[in-house]
């Protein structure tokens, strides 16, 4: 192979963050570039920003941060890395290591044995295909054309994106002043055409779970689903109770919760791209199924959303949970919730700041004293990365396992008090930062900035490719 030309100096684009080092790449190369070259620009660039994550100043995000378990599932991965797990009969090793991982999850989120499940690339496609399921459900065995789906205002976008897909008519249930939905609502609103109800087991916001069992019940008495969205809680509450935390049950204990997501990618410390969603009765994961017989291709069947899948992020799920096993998992829940209390310590010695809840591992906290996104600035301009919430406004800090090292929680109740020191007196009336979610409240979004993001992306890379 030959080398490409020398990086040509460009003026830095929004787009294009490491233009004054590297070569831009607005077409592709017709000679090229060699490895070396490329694994070393990718060396660089996520040491680089692998230093924000390491330093345990970054709230959520990263979930293990630790290097030589991503070696290893690296590893893991390499074995399955050009498999297509579509392809069933070439890899019935994939067939093993995804039905184990369906049981192992199922096992710790108290399935039985009419619990089935499924792998998904993530979160969203776990709550997308679990709302499908129940569209097809209401459609297949009650006939409801018109499904209704009611969830707190609270649960993840993901929901949403899947009713605004789907044609499924959402309804949005309040939540009390402890941020959990209210039962009355959601009683006052069910319906004939009612498929299911949605809980959070770990809300994003605040890490709070909904009142699980009393959603169960209502879900029972009205012949509907109930799904538990445990993409965030579900690989760290569920050791809480082996730990001694006075805990109430969320899972497939409960009863009538008939289907449960948890992400793998997230506490269950797997690559990402990943997310386990079970359902009881299993029977109930046929609903999702398509398979289209009519087609000149041969008849097509995929379990699931996705056409092809990779072997290698199977390979890579399965090992980790097979290395951490519940004594690994339960020894980092340990410490993700010692400091998640360290971190309410910290919040608890500002009168001018308010905790939202009481959650195990995600600290919320608002204040009416200042403008909590004062705070983030001062904290952020001491290199923390807060999540910016609203409705209410406030923060929070998602405890992972970077952040249970040494000196953090120290470090964090240090700074904190700097920054309300700050949000009392700002120099601008202005926050810099607000709540954006995946920017780290990083930047006050105005909803055109959001709305013209895709279309500067596309300018961005059209002004490159007009300076080649
Ligand atoms: C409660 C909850 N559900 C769903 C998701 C979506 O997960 P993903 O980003 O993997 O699609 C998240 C992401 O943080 C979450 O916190």
């Amino acid at each position: 192979m030959t080398t490409s030309s020398a990086p040509t100096p460009r003026p830095a684009l929004p787009m294009h963050p490491y233009a004054d080092r590297y070569s831009v790449h607005a077409t592709m190369p017709e000679q090229g570039v060699p490895r070396e070259q490329i694994l070393r620009e990718l060396q660089e660039m996520s040491a680089l920003e692998d230093r924000k994550g390491d330093s345990g100043r970054v709230s959520g995000s990263i979930y293990s941060g630790d290097h030589d378990h991503y070696s290893f599932l690296v590893k893991a991965f390499e074995h399955y890395a050009h498999a297509n797990v579509l392809q069933r009969d070439m890899y019935p090793s994939a067939t093993k290591m995804e039905s184990e991982i369906i049981a192992m999850t199922a096992d710790m989120l108290h399935g039985d044995d009419d619990t089935g499940g499924l792998v998904t690339s993530g979160g969203t496609e776990s709550l997308v295909t679990a709302m499908l399921t129940y569209r097809e459900w209401g459609h297949n065995k009650k006939g409801i054309t018109h499904p209704q789906v009611i969830m707190p205002v609270t649960a993840h976008p993901a929901h949403s994106k899947a009713f605004h897909y789907f044609g499924i008519d959402a309804v949005i249930a309040p939540v009390t002043a402890e941020q959990v939905v209210d039962l009355d609502f959601v009683r006052d609103h069910i319906g004939p055409n009612t498929v299911a109800l949605v809980g959070t087991a770990g809300t994003y916001p605040h890490g709070l779970i909904d009142p699980i069992a009393q959603l169960g019940q209502l879900a029972l008495e009205h012949g509907i689903g109930l799904h538990v969205d445990g993409c965030l809680g579900g690989f760290v509450l569920p050791w809480a109770r082996d730990l001694g935390y006075d805990h109430t049950s969320f899972d497939l204990a409960v009863p009538g919760v008939t289907s449960i997501s948890a992400d793998t990618h997230k506490y269950g410390y797997a690559l990402k791209g990943s997310s386990v969603l079970l359902f009881r009765p299993k029977a109930l994961r046929r609903e999702q199924y398509r398979v289209i017989d009519g087609w000149p291709g041969g008849m097509y069947a995929s379990p699931s959303m996705g056409g092809s899948r990779s072997g290698g992020l199977i390979a890579a799920t399965w090992a980790s949970m097979l290395n951490m096993g519940k004594t690994g998992y339960r020894s980092i829940a340990a410490d993700i919730f010692r400091t998640a209390g360290e971190i309410k310590e910290a919040v608890r010695a500002h009168p001018e700041l308010t905790l939202i809840g009481d959650s195990l591992f995600n600290v919320a906290f608002r204040s009416d004293v200042v403008d909590i996104f004062h705070v983030n600035d001062g904290l952020a301009d001491r290199g923390w990365r807060m999540n910016g919430l609203q409705l209410p406004p406030a923060l929070h800090f998602c405890v992972t396992r970077p952040n249970t090292q040494e000196g953090v929680t120290e470090a964090f109740a240090h700074d904190l008090a700097e920054a309300v020191a700050y949000a009392k007196d700002p120099p601008s009336p202005m926050p810099k930062s607000g709540a954006m979610y995946g920017a780290g409240g990083s930047e006050r979004p105005a909803l055109d900035q959001i709305l013209s993001a895709v279309a500067d992306r596309l300018d961005a890379m059209n002004e490159v490719g007009r300076q080649q």
